[in-house]
């Protein structure tokens, strides 16, 4: 019961994540699109230049390429995406590989691109008791505030919208960004 309840929830989440992307990634049909950590999902297979990346060896039953990777070494050459998304991923990265991650997006992302990541955050009400002991749990063990998750992207990315929404017991981050420089230029 306890776990079709999370799941029903996960996936009205999901349903609410994919919303959020498709209203910032407008020119869908002409966007190369990177998903880090794209797990097997295929959550947004659906754009038509999607590529999905992860260190899985295979790929999710879903259309769209994929890349088996880690995404701290990105094999892709630099500016070659439009977008880059991700769900879910950074929680399971500590500071030192998500600073690195946060610089291949940089490095990987046209000048003009932008990206949406999302992920789950404690919750911000003290009084969301479940939602907490959740993240405590969670597999991830690097699992953020919503300032520290922030935070991680403020060297590379400029923050252009912050979406905070709290799903059931689930609170999520979703930040929509877009490059602040490009990487020759430090
Ligand atoms: C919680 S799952 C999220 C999957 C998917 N994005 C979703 O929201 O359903 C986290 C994913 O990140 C991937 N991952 C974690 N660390 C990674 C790394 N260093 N390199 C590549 N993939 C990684 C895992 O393999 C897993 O598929």
């Amino acid at each position: 019961m306890r776990s079709l309840l999370q799941t029903l929830t996960l996936s009205s989440v999901y349903k609410r994540l994919a919303g959020i992307f498709r209203q910032y990634l407008t020119d869908e049909a002409a966007l190369r699109v990177l998903d880090l950590g794209c797990g097997k999902r295929g959550n947004f297979a659906g754009f038509s230049g999607y590529i999905g990346l992860d260190r899985l060896r295979y790929p999710p039953k879903t259309e769209g390429k994929f890349i088996s990777a880690d995404v701290c070494d990105i094999p892709c050459p630099d500016q070659s995406f439009d977008a880059i998304v991700s769900t879910s991923l950074f929680h399971h990265l500590d500071l030192e590989q998500a600073d690195q991650v946060v610089r291949e997006m940089s490095r990987v992302l046209k000048s003009d691109g932008r990206i949406i990541i999302a992920d789950g955050v404690f919750p911000e009400s003290g009084l969301n008791v479940f939602g907490h002991l959740l993240r405590h749990l969670d597999r991830g063990r690097y699992v953020r505030g919503r300032e520290d998750f922030r935070r991680l992207f403020r060297q590379w990315f400029q923050l252009e919208t912050d979406i905070f929404f709290t799903q059931g017991i689930y609170a999520y981050s979703v930040l929509v960004m877009g490059k602040l420089r490009d990487n020759e230029s430090i």
